[in-house]
């Protein structure tokens, strides 16, 4: 099966109690273990699990409602262009959920994330989309149906379903079935996220073709899986125990592993920006210090900080121009 129907599948026969329209927030998420390659690049299946912890309060709230001809899509109040390759995916994205094959969508998406702080927003959004289009026909679906169908949006969509900590599983099944993301049951309100932004400017290669290049041409790539095996076991049992340093050596250690395999890839890709590389050897030097604080990075040049709140007047000292999130803060 390929998306549409996929998708399609998993609306089939559902009871339909249609609203007018609908409103619904996911929250941003950032990964401490990495999801970088596809098994299944059509149904966006992943080639390993991952771990991420949601930003609370931090994400995308949209609305959505049908209207008569084409889609309309607005980012932040502004009309996002159709001819745009975003435009086209989401419109694609769209498809298998219209009620009539000639039925628009009207989208409207808002994002509160710190404008500076790069950070991707299409998790969030995808997540938002989905969840709003269910309350919008009354499908009434599960969180883990849910989940999929994000997964199909953008595939780290499937963890901005969840607030706190929250694994996607690989799955084996070929249609995807068993690939989906379910939160830990543990909290930590001491833990603090700070973003430290190295540049606003947009990456030059997005995620998706990222991904697929590494994995087509990365020798390095080849290790990726066994080192996800080992940082998703020592995260799983940091945030059981509560182990801030272990947390912060498997973060930090899975995402520099991440950039290494890209570094290997051809052509390379190499994400940092020379103020990344000063903001890590500015971490390293105040853990050598003493000071337990670690980084996870992305696919783009900025780092996210890890600490505990007894230490963010600290930090905040060290890297002033820091954004603080605190995760499990979205009561
Ligand atoms: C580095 O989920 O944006 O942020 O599935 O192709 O849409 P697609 O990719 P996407 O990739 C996210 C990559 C990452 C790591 C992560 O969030 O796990």
């Amino acid at each position: 099966m390929n998306r549409y129907e996929t998708i399609r599948f998993l609306l089939h026969e559902r009871p339909e109690t249609r609203t007018e329209s609908a409103e619904a927030f996911a929250p941003a998420n950032i990964a401490l273990c990495k999801y970088w390659g596809k098994r299944d690049p059509e149904l966006n299946l992943p080639a390993t699990g991952s771990l991420s912890i949601s930003l609370g309060h931090l994400g995308a709230t949209t609305r959505v409602s049908l209207r008569e001809g084409a889609d309309e899509i607005f980012l932040n109040g502004e009309p996002l262009p159709d001819a745009t390759p975003f435009h086209q995916r989401l419109v694609e994205f769209l498809n298998p959920f219209r009620p009539e094959a000639d039925a628009g969508f009207r989208v409207d998406t808002h994002n509160n994330l710190p404008t500076a702080a790069g950070f991707a927003t299409s998790a969030a959004g995808f997540a938002a989309l989905v969840l709003a289009l269910d309350r919008l026909m009354g499908w009434g679906l599960d969180a883990r149906t849910l989940s999929i169908l994000a997964r199909m949006g953008s595939g780290s969509a499937c963890r901005s379903l969840f607030h706190g900590f929250v694994e996607w599983h690989i799955g084996k099944r070929e249609d995807g079935m068993d690939s989906y993301a379910e939160p830990l049951p543990e909290t930590w309100p001491a833990l603090r996220m700070a973003t430290l932004t190295v540049s606003n400017a947009a990456k030059p290669v997005g995620s998706t073709e990222g991904m697929n290049r590494t994995r087509d041409t990365s020798v390095l790539y080849r290790a990726w899986p066994d080192k996800v095996a080992a940082d998703l076991q020592a995260l799983r049992t940091a945030i059981h125990t509560q182990d801030f340093e272990l947390l912060g050596r498997a973060a930090e250690s899975n995402a520099m592993s991440l950039h290494a395999t890209m570094l290997g890839a051809w052509p390379p890709l190499c994400y940092w920006q020379p103020e990344s590389l000063a903001a890590m050897h500015k971490v390293w030097a105040l853990r050598a210090a003493g000071v337990p604080l670690y980084f996870t990075m992305d696919a783009g040049p900025n780092l996210k900080l890890l600490f505990l709140q007894e230490e963010q007047a600290m930090v905040c000292g060290h890297f002033p121009g820091a954004d603080v999130i605190a995760p499990f803060d979205h009561a």
